[in-house]
């Protein structure tokens, strides 16, 4: 992989400057710099700067976003916590990708690595971005900062490299979406997991920057985003004399749905002109049944609904249940679709 390094002597030049004024301004500066001779105090002084909120004042809105991601609440989501408390050695099973060391320095792709300090900050700035020096990877930058050298570094515009390291790691099937991506259509259109995850937006990338510059926002919608869980999947009705044919397309660029807690309701009703209920039908997908629709799948369920006469209306929805506890009255309507029968 070929880093470039855009100037990383700027700490020097900024010591010479004060140099001839004396050394008292150089220490003050180094004392809040990243740009440590020793890599270690680089680390250290990174994590830090995190905690003293100094990426925050520079970069406030990628903070805000991310604060209020499932990447910042990884560690101390409760469903998450209620999971963990089950199993009996989570450090080695479970921990490590829920409060990670930076990937960088554990290795892009490789199976990350538990911290043993800051657990709660869960998927950190640093756990995607700090590097063994305590400079900060990314894509092409427009500017320079006195607090951390900016690398850049091809894995942050790849499609799936930075994501697979913990959303497809091949010995934990539950938490992968980055195979069924790539067998999909979505990965032959040079799509990747921030096509959908992570918009583009043009911006000043901190209160630093001169110049407004193409970046993608922080916010990783899910499946707790009413409009993510809206574009997932389309649903159409077709009826044929006693027979109705109900069929899902999957927009979802990984297998639907696309984590293993989570299941989609798919209810059927017949109804009179009155609104009475004739005949109701229920059918759930999710990775407990073995049955979740793959990227580019359209999948049709047909009904039998001999009973229907004119007038009645036949009516589906496509419901979301975050996980097997949610209650049917916070299920989340993804689509739906009805037809009155001629
Ligand atoms: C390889 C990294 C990795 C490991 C190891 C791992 N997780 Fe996760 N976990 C993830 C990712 C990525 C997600 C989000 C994607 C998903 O839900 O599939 C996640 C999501 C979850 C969720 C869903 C949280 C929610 O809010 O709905 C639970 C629960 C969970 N993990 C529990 C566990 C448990 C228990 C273990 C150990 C047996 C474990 N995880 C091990 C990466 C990992
Ligand atoms: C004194 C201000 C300042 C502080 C403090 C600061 N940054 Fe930055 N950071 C910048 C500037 C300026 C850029 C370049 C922005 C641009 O391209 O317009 C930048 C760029 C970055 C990049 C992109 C690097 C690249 O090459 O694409 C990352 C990642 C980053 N910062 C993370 C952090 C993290 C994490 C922290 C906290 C440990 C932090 N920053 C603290 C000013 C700061
Ligand atoms: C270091 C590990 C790690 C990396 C790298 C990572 N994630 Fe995650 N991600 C997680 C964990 C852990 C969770 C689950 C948090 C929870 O629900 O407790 C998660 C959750 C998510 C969610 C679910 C949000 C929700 O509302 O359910 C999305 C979307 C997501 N990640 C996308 C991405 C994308 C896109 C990338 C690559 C740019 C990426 N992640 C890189 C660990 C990681
Ligand atoms: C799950 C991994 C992940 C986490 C956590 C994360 N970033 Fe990023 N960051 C990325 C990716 C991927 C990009 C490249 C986006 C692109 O293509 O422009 C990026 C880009 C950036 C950039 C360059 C501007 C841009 O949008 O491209 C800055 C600055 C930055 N991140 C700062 C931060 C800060 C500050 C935090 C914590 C508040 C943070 N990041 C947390 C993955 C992450
Ligand atoms: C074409 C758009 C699209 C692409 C590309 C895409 N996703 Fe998603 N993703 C969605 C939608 C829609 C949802 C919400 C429905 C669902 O799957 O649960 C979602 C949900 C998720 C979730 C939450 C799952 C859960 O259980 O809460 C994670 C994690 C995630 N995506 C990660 C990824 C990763 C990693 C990639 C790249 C391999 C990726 N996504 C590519 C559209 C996309």
């Amino acid at each position: 992989m070929d880093f470039t390094i855009t100037r990383r002597h700027i700490g020097h030049i900024i010591g010479v400057g004060f140099g001839l004024f004396g050394c008292v301004f150089v220490t003050l500066m180094s004392s809040f710099t990243l740009r440590a001779d020793n890599q270690a105090d680089g680390v250290a002084a990174a994590y830090q700067g995190f905690r003293d909120r100094k990426c925050q004042s520079c970069h406030p809105a990628i903070w805000r976003e991310w604060e209020n991601s499932m990447h910042a609440k990884a560690w101390v989501d409760e469903i998450y916590q209620a999971a963990a408390s089950q199993i009996p050695d989570r450090e080695t099973k479970c921990d490590q990708c829920h409060a990670p060391q930076p990937i960088l320095i554990t290795g892009v792709g490789k199976m990350p690595k538990l911290r043993d300090r800051d657990q709660e900050s869960g998927v950190s700035c640093l756990v995607c971005h700090l590097d063994a020096h305590g400079a900060m990877h990314g894509p092409p930058a427009s500017a320079e900062t006195y607090f951390h050298a900016n690398v850049t570094n091809p894995v942050y515009t790849d499609p799936t490299a930075l994501c697979s390291t913990c959303h497809g790691q091949p010995s934990v099937p539950e938490h992968d979406q980055v195979s069924s991506f790539l067998s999909s259509k979505f990965a032959e259109k040079n799509q990747g997991c921030a096509t959908c995850h992570m918009p583009v937006v043009t911006r000043l990338q901190s209160t630093a920057s001169y110049e407004r510059i193409k970046g993608r926002k922080h916010t990783w919608r899910g499946s707790r985003s009413v409009a993510q869980l809206r574009r997932a999947a389309g649903l159409q009705l077709e009826y044929e004399t006693g027979k109705v044919s109900v069929k899902l397309q999957s927009k979802t660029g990984h297998v639907l749905p696309g984590g293993t807690l989570r299941t989609l309701i798919l209810e059927v009703v017949l109804l009179t002109s009155d609104g009475i209920e004739r005949w109701k039908q229920e059918i759930s997908i999710s990775a407990k049944n073995n049955n979740r629709l793959s990227p580019d799948e359209s999948r049709a369920y047909t009904f039998d609904v001999a009973s229907a006469t004119t007038g009645d209306t036949i009516k589906a929805e496509l419901m979301y249940q975050l996980t097997p506890a949610t209650p049917e009255s916070a299920w989340v309507l993804m689509t739906e679709a009805s037809y009155v029968v001629p």
